[in-house]
């Protein structure tokens, strides 16, 4: 599949070589594509712009920060109509202590306002980047969560998030943003303020009688 990834920061970097490994094409859509900093992506990536990333892309991953997503999203403009777009971005506070948008509302609905006319799903911002590059932990698989509206996006997008070698668990309803970004704000406060690192990942555990 070709996968567009807007942002080269540590969840762009870590998802596209990732992804790389399970032969997907990748695409950068970079702010500033022409930058000698972009040399290692190039080695296995296309970075282009975000509006030319948008267009090859036949999924859509928002991997930029909470505070310039709408600035990328309208940027890109109709280039994202019809396409699924991955939402992975976290809406936190600059001090990491809570969420910007919580309980009647959330990153993930927000995004799917503005990005109208596309399919978007929530998924990929409940785990660290380090472990995004090797999901699986102590032999065991970290689970990701994923929700979103439309139950053949949610299965599509379930198979890219299988490929990167995660454990995807769907939930029905992009409205669940409001819980996994609360997922997301649980293992950052467990990583950075319980010091358990960086090195983390989510497991349920499903009794099989
Ligand atoms: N880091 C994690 O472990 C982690 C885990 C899960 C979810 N997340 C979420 O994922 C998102 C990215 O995190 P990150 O750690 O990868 O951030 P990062 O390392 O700071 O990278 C952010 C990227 O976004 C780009 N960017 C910024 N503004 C942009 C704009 N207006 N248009 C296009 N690109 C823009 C930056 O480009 P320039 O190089 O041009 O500045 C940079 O490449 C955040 O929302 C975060 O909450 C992070």
């Amino acid at each position: 599949m070709k996968i567009a990834i807007i942002g080269t920061g540590n969840v762009g970097t870590a998802l596209g070589s990732n992804w790389k490994k399970s032969n997907h094409e990748i695409i950068y859509g970079s702010r500033s594509p022409q930058d000698e900093k972009n040399i290692e992506l190039e080695k296995f990536a296309q970075v282009l712009t975000l509006s030319q990333a948008a267009m090859l892309g036949d999924v859509i991953v928002l991997a930029t920060p909470w505070q310039s997503t709408e600035e990328a999203i309208n940027e890109m403009g109709s280039t994202l109509d019809a396409k699924i777009v991955i939402d992975a971005t976290n809406p936190l506070k600059p001090d990491l202590s809570g969420l910007l948008l919580y309980g009647d509302n959330s990153g993930g609905e927000q995004i799917a306002k503005w990005a109208s006319k596309s399919k978007v799903v929530k998924a990929l911002n409940s785990a660290f980047a380090k472990v995004m590059e090797q999901p699986e932990i102590n032999g065991v698989k970290s689970m990701m969560l994923i929700a979103g509206d439309d139950l053949s996006v949610l299965h599509t997008v379930a198979e890219l998030v299988d490929d990167l070698g995660f454990q995807s668990q769907k939930m029905n309803g992009i409205r669940n943003s409001r819980l996994l970004e609360m997922v997301g704000l649980t293992l950052i406060t467990l990583g950075y303020k319980e010091g358990l690192g960086y090195e983390i990942g989510l497991s349920i555990l499903k009794n099989k009688k």
